[in-house]
């Protein structure tokens, strides 16, 4: 019997985490993958269209939780995936990235006995007040299994005192979605379409609470962005959370007026042709940091620190401030245009996932049956304390 494994896919930036390990997994007789969407991101510029891109299918499961505070989101996916979880008995739960669902997921899974494995594990930004961080925290402690894009990542574990068997990197799973849709990219010639040249403008996209909930920050941006627009074009991809910000002060007129395009979010393909044609980046995304490093393409990140310190050490990113953002895009416009990337940020992430995966289920093959609804009522109801050598565990 193929393992079955559950993908848990929940907003934006998961998708491209998912896809190449779906991909990879579908192609392995031993395994069976379950999509799950959470429902967290709903647009079908946000969600549908990278499913599409990505060539996903559609979710065998779909919670449809939406937007809401962060304990009505966290809460409502754990509510609604426990029970997907109990019925559909996985044998691996895989959660990826640090947005609520992933946190929310991988305390479903640990609770109930399943194998958690953390994709994109032991990023640390060490500033508590990212909602990420803390999905970062608590995933990172409860998943049975660590992937890491990078050496820092397994530092930050290991001086978490996690131990070094749960632990493996695989390197940088974005990069495989790059290179698995490639010749789309090249094929999607958007500069083009934006009447832009190649090298001659930059993309900003921007949606961090820090950046776009505070509206005094968001009006420093605005203005430095306007500045920054004169020396060269940039294009605006728009997340909602950032329109409705925008809209709500009158600084998206303002910036069109300046001449900055504002435009609805892309799907992947289109977004990373856009990318790839681009002198420089200004933003605050985590994906992009690192997408950017891989092309040599500037990165101007708006923020006080990065979970992806990597990017700076080796590749093309710099964290600037609205203050400094002029300066710093002046300098990344005269400075010489280097592609260094990280080790194992090669496009093989995924294969290295399902070798780990099949390691770890290997000799010991459990197979691992997670409870029923009446030995979990024993457990947590004192007859059993759950131990570190639990029978769920012995494989990981
Ligand atoms: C979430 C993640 C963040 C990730 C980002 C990528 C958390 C805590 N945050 O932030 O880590 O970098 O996704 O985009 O998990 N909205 C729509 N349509 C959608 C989705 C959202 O209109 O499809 C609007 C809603 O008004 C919502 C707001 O955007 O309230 C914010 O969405 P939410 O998922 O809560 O957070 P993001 O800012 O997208």
């Amino acid at each position: 019997m193929p393992s079955r494994v559950h993908l848990i896919a929940a907003a934006r930036p998961n998708f491209m985490k998912v896809a190449p390990l779906w991909h990879a997994l579908s192609a392995a007789p031993d395994f069976a993958p379950v999509l799950v969407h959470t429902g967290q991101h709903y647009d079908p510029n946000m969600s549908d269209a990278f499913f599409a891109d990505l060539c996903l299918p559609a979710p065998h499961h779909h919670l449809g939780i939406g937007s809401g505070s962060h304990a009505e989101q966290t809460g409502g996916v754990m509510i609604a995936y426990e029970k997907v979880a109990l019925s559909d008995r996985p044998n691996w739960i895989i959660v990826a990235g640090d947005v609520n669902s992933t946190a929310a997921c991988a305390l479903v899974g640990t609770k109930l006995g399943i194998p958690v494995v953390h994709l994109e594990a032991g990023l640390r930004s060490r500033d508590r007040a990212m909602p990420e961080e803390l999905n970062r925290l608590v995933t990172d402690v409860l998943a049975d299994v660590l992937w890491t894009p990078s050496a820092d990542a397994d530092e930050n574990l290991r001086g978490e005192g996690i131990p070094e068997s749960r632990i493996s990197r695989v390197g940088n799973i974005m990069i495989d979605s790059f290179e698995l849709v490639r010749p789309a990219i090249e094929a999607a010639k958007v500069p083009e379409e934006f009447g832009l040249e190649r090298g001659g403008y930059g993309v900003v996209t921007l949606h961090r609470p820090s950046n776009v909930d505070d509206p005094e920050q968001l009006l420093r941006l605005v203005d430095a962005l306007i500045e920054a627009q004169r020396r060269l074009p940039l294009v605006f991809p728009v997340h909602p959370r950032t329109a409705k910000r925008l809209g709500a002060a009158f600084l998206d007129s303002r910036l069109r007026r300046a001449g900055v395009r504002l435009v609805e979010p892309l799907p992947y393909v289109r977004f990373m042709s856009l990318v790839t044609g681009a002198a420089a980046a200004i933003t605050d995304s985590g994906g992009i940091q690192e997408e950017t490093t891989y092309l040599g393409i500037a990165c101007l990140t708006l923020r006080e620190n990065t979970e992806r310190p990597v990017t700076i050490s080796e590749g093309t990113n710099r964290l600037v401030c609205p203050e400094t953002m002029l300066i710093e895009l002046e300098r990344a416009l005269t400075a010489p245009r280097v592609v260094r990337c990280p080790d194992l940020w090669d496009g093989k992430t995924a294969a290295r996932c399902v070798d780990d995966l099949r390691r770890r289920a290997g000799p010991l093959r459990l197979p691992v049956t997670p409870p029923d609804g009446a030995e979990l009522v024993r457990r947590y109801s004192g007859g059993e304390r759950r131990a570190g050598g639990s029978r769920y565990r012995r494989g990981v």
